[in-house]
């Protein structure tokens, strides 16, 4: 992560007021020293939102979202660190502090307004070309797809002529350069031609627009049957890298979609979007990658695989799935009958009959499953077998619930009996922890889940280390005596924040440190913050610690109930364990 000078965050964050930023989105109305409004995170009535302006902070006691100016433009806007830092110096008018004595930087940064200039007027140039007399044939072309107008303009569809300058010539007489054209992908170095040519001729065009609205690179598809290749893509280009985009995602901007559905192809996300169904998107032709997992992960919780049912489509599913799950995304795998494609299908079918699949949709582990009973021949013994030892050696390592789910379908397949699957089962490899499950990301949603509540005595304690530096020493050390740690997402890192910040300066400004914290630790701050400190503080950290310790004694006790119940073969040293602990639990009292 590019750093960004001390002193100028300290400008950054001095010219942005929380409140007035805040304002901007939701209406804020004063109560008993906060402002209070309706969280923009979840959906609510009555307001649990609320900014304290001394503090540069928010919180929202309903979904736990909280942290300073930076924070909620990342989660408002749905950004990075850097995106947000940048977008609230553009907002103060604020320069970016490497590009005030670097000329270079400012060169590259300049270069690059000019290529999406050109790609803008590159789109509206071809949008126009559409609805010519010479895009006629283009447009008979789309409404024979069932688009019609309104949608080709609601995508910024557009057309190039069967030219080898039309768009070149037309952008050189704006006033760019060849060279532009040609870094931006329009137009293609040649010998001859004045030195360079259109890139996309006499094909159909699809703007790829960036979520912030601008147009990055396209995709043009021949309208001839049989011509090759059907699709030709803008390339790497300074603005634009198909790895890190996903098609038609700009249109969720500004909205809360559930979950995405992710497609393969352009006209896929377009008819399901004629349909009403508003969250498709594609992955530009592409295996799917770590970046645009991210991206996803910037909107929603889950998102709807549902490539092609073709053998290739099927093996980019699967690659798919593991990237996703790997970024913590809930995924799930619609299944389309009969070889269709998602615009095959919604077109034939409608809306209602595509929603009904996407409720039908198998789980990231059962489409798993599916995929190894496609590679036998279930119809002979051999088959069955190989199928019944890689599938279970697959199901084993899953939890169990999840065990218990699969193995029924595994001897359902292969006529074995359900115990000797069991078994089978047993032998796998000892349980992985699920990656999906266990860094399932929680912001963004209502973490009322028993699992995910901030703990209140450890959010207590971090309250207490904010007083000063002394407490927060006394705190950690108290801690580390007992041998406790925080447990709660976020609170380890924001202590540890807090503790270099207290090592460098005796009175930190903890705002400014809050500031550049990743989400959870900042929504750990924004906790702490809020809660009050009670008494002497150091009183309040000795009875918190306190209570941790009671709890650990008797979570400790309770698994030690639990292995003697499973009959361990340390029997005699359990009961040691748990008559000392008890002894232990007596100091409580
Ligand atoms: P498909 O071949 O499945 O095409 O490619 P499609 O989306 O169904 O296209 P239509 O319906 O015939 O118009 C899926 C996606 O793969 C990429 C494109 O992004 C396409 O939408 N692709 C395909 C290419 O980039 N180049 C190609 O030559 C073909
Ligand atoms: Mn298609």
């Amino acid at each position: 992560m590019p750093m960004f000078p001390e002193t100028w965050m300290d400008e950054l964050l001095q010219k942005t007021d929380l409140v007035s930023l805040v304002s901007e989105y939701v209406p804020l109305t004063q109560k008993s020293g906060r402002l209070w409004g309706c969280c923009p995170f979840h959906n609510e009535k009555t307001p649990s939102f609320s900014v304290q302006p001394e503090k540069q902070m928010y919180y929202c006691f309903g979904c736990h979202a909280g942290g300073g100016p930076i924070q909620f433009v990342q989660e408002i806007e749905r950004l990075s660190f850097v995106e947000a830092v940048k977008l609230l110096a553009q907002r103060a008018g604020l320069e970016l502090p490497n590009e005030v004595n670097d000329d270079a930087l400012r060169r590259e940064r300049a270069h690059k307004d000019r290529l999406y200039a050109a790609c803008k007027e590159a789109a509206l140039f071809y949008h126009k070309q559409l609805f010519s007399a010479q895009g006629k044939a283009a447009q008979a072309y789309l409404t024979n797809r069932g688009v019609d107008g309104k949608l080709a303009t609601r995508f910024g569809l557009g057309f190039a002529l069967e030219s080898w300058d039309s768009l070149t010539g037309y952008l050189i007489e704006k006033g760019f350069k060849k060279e532009e054209l040609i870094d931006a992908g329009l137009a293609i170095r040649g010998k001859r031609r004045d030195g360079c040519y259109d890139a996309f001729r006499g094909r159909l065009i699809f703007p790829i627009i960036a979520t912030n609205g601008r147009v990055i690179g396209f995709g043009a598809r021949t309208m001839k049957k049989d011509d090759q290749p059907k699709y030709i893509n803008t390339g790497d280009t300074p603005i634009y890298n198909k790895r890190n985009n996903l098609y038609a995602l700009n249109m969720q901007r500004g909205k809360r979609p559930a979950d995405l559905v992710m497609v393969e192809g352009y006209m896929d996300v377009i008819s399901l979007h004629a349909a009403g169904i508003n969250n498709a998107v594609a992955s530009l032709g592409t295996a799917l990658t770590q970046q645009q997992a991210r991206l996803i992960k910037r909107y929603v919780e889950r998102v709807y695989i549902s490539y092609d049912g073709d053998a290739a489509g099927q093996n980019a599913t699967m690659r798919g799935l593991d990237i996703l799950a790997a970024e913590g995304l809930d995924v799930k795998v619609i299944t389309i009958p009969n070889g269709m494609d998602p615009d095959d299908y919604v077109r034939r079918k409608g809306k209602d009959a595509f929603l009904k699949l996407k409720d039908e949709a198998t789980t990231l582990n059962g489409f798993k499953l599916l995929h190894i009973a496609a590679q036998f021949d279930l119809n002979t013994a051999d088959g069955r077998e190989g199928y019944a030892k890689r599938a279970c050696s697959f199901v084993g390592t899953l939890e169990p619930v999840e065990r218990e789910r699969y193995a029924p379908v595994i001897a359902r397949n292969t006529g074995l009996s359900l115990s000797a699957v069991q078994a089978q089962c047993s032998l796998a490899k000892p349980v992985q922890a699920n990656n999906a499950a266990k860094n399932r990301n929680t912001r963004n949603k209502i973490r009322a889940a028993k699992e995910n509540e901030p703990d209140r005595i450890e959010c207590a304690l971090l309250a207490c280390m904010q007083t000063s530096r002394e407490n927060a020493a006394y705190a950690v050390e108290q801690m580390a005596e007992a041998g406790l740690s925080f447990e709660t997402k976020g609170f380890a890192g924001y202590a540890d924040a807090m503790l270099v910040a207290y090592l460098s300066k005796e009175e930190p400004d903890l705002a400014r440190v809050i500031a550049e914290l990743p989400a959870e630790q900042a929504e750990a701050a924004a906790l702490a913050t809020a809660v009050p400190i009670e008494g002497e503080t150091t009183a309040m950290i000795d009875g918190c610690i306190r209570k941790l310790r009671y709890r650990r004694i008797n979570a400790r006790l309770q698994e030690l109930a639990d292995e003697m119940n499973t009959g361990s073969d340390d029997r005699a040293e359990l009961q040691q364990e748990y008559a000392e602990l008890m002894e232990k639990l007596k100091e409580f009292k």
